[in-house]
């Protein structure tokens, strides 16, 4: 594949010193090299493309199934200081869909979804490194996206592809789209925080205004997010501020 890692370079090197581009055929999981490389005191900026992951991983300890080209999978790692972390997947789900399409819609935390169906997700994992005591850690974030049709089964959310929006489009030009944005906009968030994604965030939030149902059994009205990042739910119980990622939350059923 021919993937746009000198253009990219160019956009991202003047705002991230040292920042490199690099690709690998196949790899486990692009989330995992770069974790391990952190565990070895590797902190550098870089973007990995893997082009095949014989272990992808989702959140909630899920695995993450994608094909050569038919999908772009992809971690980002930064040397990141915020004064608060909350609401960074939020942040960077609000960055990709924007690069990429009007339609797509962002389901708390952090699932790309087109027409109630799921595009792509992100998976964010931290490392400390140095000598402990300082605010800055290694920040990798994992982005998949499906490109091409996929098949449903095994899946709690049934797929959605980015050809059904951007017809023609190949890994390379999705990758292409969304990477020096997604650089500029993690940077924004380190400085200002999640605040500066609020509004944006609300204007995709799939949920908003929607009866929901959590997976700790409570259930409720979705009413967006605040301004650290929680999905705000009105149950019996009155509006609940969820911030745990280990929550997961799903539309209820018509
Ligand atoms: C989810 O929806 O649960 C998150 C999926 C994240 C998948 C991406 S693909 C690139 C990176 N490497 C991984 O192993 N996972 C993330």
């Amino acid at each position: 594949m021919n993937w746009p890692a000198e253009a990219i370079w160019e956009a991202v090197a003047p705002l991230v010193p040292g920042f490199t581009v690099e690709v690998l055929p196949e790899v486990d999981s692009s989330n995992t090299e770069l974790m391990r490389r952190a565990r070895a005191g590797r902190n550098e900026p870089v973007l990995l493309v893997a082009e095949q992951q014989t272990a992808g991983r989702g959140r909630l300890g899920r695995g993450w199934q994608s094909a050569a080209g038919d999908s772009l999978t992809f971690s980002l790692g930064l040397p990141l200081a915020p004064a608060d972390w909350a609401g960074l997947s939020l942040a960077v789900g609000v960055s990709v869909a924007e690069s990429l399409h009007p339609a797509i819609r962002l389901k708390w935390p952090n699932d790309l979804w087109f027409e109630d169906r799921k595009l792509g997700g992100i998976l964010i994992e931290t490392a400390s490194f140095g000598e402990g005591g300082g605010a800055e850690r290694y920040a990798v974030i994992g982005i998949g996206l499906n490109v091409a049709p996929r098949p449903a089964q095994g899946l709690s959310t049934p797929p959605a592809w980015l050809r059904e929006l951007l017809p023609y489009a190949e890994a390379p030009d999705v990758l292409q789209l969304v990477a020096a944005p997604l650089v500029a906009d993690v940077l924004n968030f380190a400085q200002a925080g999640f605040a500066a994604f609020q509004r944006r965030f609300e204007a995709r939030d799939a949920l908003r205004g929607r009866a929901v149902t959590l997976s700790d059994g409570s259930a409720g009205l979705a009413q967006g997010v605040s301004a650290t990042g929680s999905l705000l739910v009105h149950t019996a119980a009155g509006l609940q501020a969820i911030s745990s990622s280990e929550v997961s939350v799903r539309p209820a059923a018509p």
